[in-house]
């Protein structure tokens, strides 16, 4: 229905007002026949059909998926777009994992045909597993960034995107100085950030492969821009921790090094972070400055077991992220389905209704984005996707024992992938169907 830019969905709907609490359900809003109803692109009303019906809303209009699910579209915290053909290179740990396999596959994107190439897939990939967001990572080379923003630009998606800065410890084909990355930033800022619905994140890659006077150029443009992020890897790995003490010898810690140059605060997203010492957690907190919870890349790359208790007991905003290509799939079901094994391990619980919280509106939170997605609260911007509850023999079987709706999420969370996405709306247009691709029909491409 496109009368007056109206748009109506029916199926069972969920969205989360709040982060939810299990028992009471509070912060869940769930309607088992629900009608989203749409203005131009944006949320207009979500409420029951038969509250719809009751104020004379004809159910006719609706396109009906009596059997699926529609939930906010998924929001990834930590991605690397060069890095979607990385996904699976066997045998390493992080350092070894990035000289062998990801520096390498980074420099093809010197070439700006392939970065274009590589960016389209790698948004169409985000599209196909309901993921309408993502803090993304993209190589040194400032065309591989533009290359990005144009993309996303094309497909009106809300991304928050940086170049990355390396000065040293990478081939010598990958770096860049601390004066061009000022100036590559300076230039893409002014192009980007801020346009439509698109970010800016400076993207120093982590500390070692910074030095002291680019680690400074970015203190210096975090100050110099409003709204801007900051994204980095922090305490991802043992190794990568002793090297930082050789490094950086008079820093404190590992924090410490991003904290002397200005880096800290609630909109900068720290990769990884599990092996903090306390006063490194106690800054953190104070700043306010976010961890991105990578499961498959921590699992994957042996990392270690992020413990996420001691994470929220500090107070410290935590998001849910792929970190594709050290993470093994794009999917945020199958990133909650690992997550909540890394709790097990430690003797923690990761409830379905709080993970599909975290990946949609804790995300945005976590992001700064909330007052544009992560709900279906009026006004919000109309990125969605329709679940198939059932996509295959054993999701089927299992789904026709499930008993409440938090057992029906819980094996959507534990079985599912890329597969459930039936379809992934974009402020209200279609951006993917898995049955019309399967049909080869590519009308559906944005
Ligand atoms: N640390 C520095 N670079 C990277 C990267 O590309 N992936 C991961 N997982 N950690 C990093
Ligand atoms: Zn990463």
């Amino acid at each position: 229905m496109s009368l007056l830019g109206l748009q109506a969905f029916r199926a069972r709907i969920l969205h989360f007002t709040d982060m939810p609490d299990a028992v009471t359900q509070a912060g869940v809003e769930y309607f088992e026949d629900g009608v989203l109803l749409l203005e131009n692109g944006r949320v207009k009303k979500v409420a029951s059909a038969q509250a719809f019906a009751d104020d004379g809303f004809d159910l006719r209009e609706c396109e009906h998926f009596p059997e699926h699910l529609i939930m906010p579209g998924f929001i990834d915290s930590h991605v690397h777009y060069p890095q979607t053909d990385v996904i699976a290179s066997y045998g390493n740990q992080l350092l070894d994992w990035l000289n062998q396999f990801t520096f390498p596959t980074e420099l093809q994107f010197a070439e700006p045909e392939f970065a274009a190439i590589a960016a389209e897939q790698f948004l169409q990939l985000l599209l196909e597993n309901g993921t309408t967001t993502a803090m993304v990572y993209t190589t040194v080379f400032a065309q591989s960034t533009e290359a990005f923003f144009s993309a996303a630009a094309k497909k009106n998606l809300r991304m928050i995107a940086g170049k990355v800065m390396m000065d040293r410890n990478a081939p010598a084909g990958l770096l860049d100085t601390p004066e061009s990355s000022e100036h590559d930033n300076r230039q893409i800022i002014e192009r980007w950030h801020q346009q439509g619905r698109l970010h800016y994140a400076l993207t120093p890659r982590f500390a070692p492969t910074s030095s002291p006077e680019q680690l400074a150029v970015t203190g210096k443009l975090y100050r110099d821009y409003s709204d801007l992020y900051l994204q980095t890897h922090l305490s991802e790995n043992h190794q990568e921790i002793a090297w930082i003490k050789q490094l950086f010898p008079n820093a404190r810690d590992y924090l410490d090094v991003y904290d002397s140059f200005g880096l800290l605060g609630p909109r900068s997203i720290f990769g990884h972070g599990i092996h903090l010492s306390d006063v490194e957690l106690n800054r953190l907190a104070e700043t306010q400055s976010g961890i991105a919870f990578c499961p498959t890349s921590n699992l994957f790359l042996g990392s270690g077991l992020l413990d996420v208790a001691r994470i929220e007991a500090a107070k410290i905003p935590l998001s849910i992220a792929t970190d594709v290509g050290g993470g093994t799939s794009f999917s945020l079901l199958r990133t909650l389905a690992e997550a909540y094994k890394i709790l097990q391990l430690q003797g923690q619980k990761l409830h379905p209704l709080k993970g599909l919280y975290m990946a949609t509106l804790g995300n945005a939170r976590a992001l700064h984005l909330d007052s544009h997605i992560g709900n279906f609260a009026p006004g919000k911007e109309a990125d969605f996707v329709v679940l198939n509850l059932s996509p295959t023999p054993l999701q089927l079987s299992r789904h026709k024992k499930t008993s409440c709706l938090a057992d029906t999420l819980f094996a959507l969370m534990t079985l599912g992938d890329e597969h459930n996405i039936a379809r992934t709306y974009i402020m209200g247009k279609l951006a993917f169907s898995r049955s019309a691709r399967a049909q080869g029909d590519l009308q559906w491409l944005i």
